[in-house]
């Protein structure tokens, strides 16, 4: 295991130094990629000292997965494919399909070097913190070129998948559950900020909310996510890499990362929980490809406001709920960092939001 952490690495390709992946990913580099060119801030835990992860080897994988079988692929990202796994809820040793725990297992594309660098980040965050809001890590695989991740299964899949992929038998999202996942995630979040040794997420997005069996949010993938800045500096500076959308303008123009540009990407997503509209669609009119410049402005007038919510939960919310809500978002997406709200605040409205129960409010 030291040796993943230390000097193994994946082959370097040109390539792998990610200029733009398919799933929307942005790595602009500004500094070589170098984790530890992070100024005022150590960039990463040093050394993986990780809480009850069980180490697994690559055949029991295999054989928990079927082989990788596609018929339990459950999604795929930017760096590899994720499969739905059976393993025995005491042992952790493969079991037969259909018995035993369920699991999810990250499999990475053995060629990515950003990949494994995301693969060791997680396991050094998720290792190490747990939360109710935060998907469980189970373990890690590091053997020869693979290198997988193994987490506990979230059996509702993502936020992404419910609210944009209409075409499947996912039933729709209805009001009551979209504010529960906000206020799961933002929980998450809020969590992560006010945490002793403060982490900046860097990646909040829809598809990186996991819902379990009862709509309750886990945030996932801690790939790109960072410790706060230290001795009295306001920002960590750091190549610039995210998801193109919800990437807070500041860092994008800047590379300069603050707490508050998670709360910008967490504008992004909670105007896609109003609107049922991705972030940016290439498919609308042009004029509507980027959803935050083209919804901000109805956002604070309320029959401009009825026209964008997403029409699927129609009168199941009150004027009063939509409306605070849309206020909320505006504060979230102000392009001066200084002004969004620390998620603390932002937990607490939802909260609010959350208990106007009359719909005629
Ligand atoms: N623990 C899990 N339980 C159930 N499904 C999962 C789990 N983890 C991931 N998935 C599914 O696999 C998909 C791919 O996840 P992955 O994190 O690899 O990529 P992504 O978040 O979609 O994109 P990107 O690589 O750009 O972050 C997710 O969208 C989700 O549907
Ligand atoms: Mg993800």
């Amino acid at each position: 295991m030291g040796l993943c952490f230390a000097s193994l690495a994946p082959r370097q390709t040109p390539s792998s130094s990610l200029p733009y992946s398919g799933s929307g990913r942005e790595g602009t580099s500004v500094d070589g990629g170098s984790s530890s060119s992070i100024s005022g801030n150590n960039a990463v835990f040093p050394r993986v000292e990780t809480r009850n992860l069980k180490q697994f080897n690559f055949a029991d994988l295999k054989a928990a997965t079927k082989s990788f079988r596609s018929d339990v692929l459950l999604g795929e990202g930017g760096f590899g494919k994720v499969y739905k796994g059976w393993l025995d809820e005491k042992t952790l040793t493969p079991t037969k399909s259909g018995s035993g725990m369920v699991v999810a297992v990250k499999k990475l594309n053995s060629e990515s070097v950003q990949g494994f660098r995301e693969w060791q980040s997680e396991i050094n965050f998720l290792g190490r913190i747990s939360h109710p809001n935060l998907v469980k890590l189970l373990g890690y695989c590091c053997d020869d070129v693979e290198f997988l991740l193994v987490y506990e299964l979230m059996p509702k899949g993502s936020l992404e998948n419910h609210l944009f992929r209409r075409n499947t038998s996912t039933e729709t999202l209805s009001w009551n559950t979209r504010i529960k996942i906000a206020i799961g995630a933002a929980r998450g979040l809020a969590f992560l900020h006010t945490s002793e040794k403060q982490i900046i997420y860097r990646d909040f997005k829809a598809s990186n909310i996991l819902l379990d069996e009862d709509y309750n949010a886990k945030i996932s993938d801690f790939g790109l996510a960072k410790l706060g800045p230290s001795g009295g500096y306001s920002h960590v500076t750091t190549r610039i890499m995210g998801t193109y959308g919800y990437a807070a303008p500041e860092y994008v123009a800047t590379g300069h990362l603050y707490v508050k540009s998670d709360v910008y990407g967490f504008g992004v997503v909670l105007l896609e929980i109003l609107t049922g509209l991705r972030a940016l669609d290439r498919n609308r009119p042009l004029e509507q490809q980027n959803l935050i410049e083209w919804a901000k402005p109805s956002l604070s007038d309320k029959k401009k406001l009825k026209s964008i919510m997403d029409e699927r939960i129609e009168g199941q919310y009150s004027t009063k709920a939509a409306m605070r809500a849309a206020h909320l978002t505006l504060k979230c997406l102000q392009r001066d960092h200084r002004k969004r709200p620390p998620m603390k605040d932002v937990l607490e409205t939802l909260e609010r939001i959350e208990a106007i129960k009359n719909r005629r409010q």
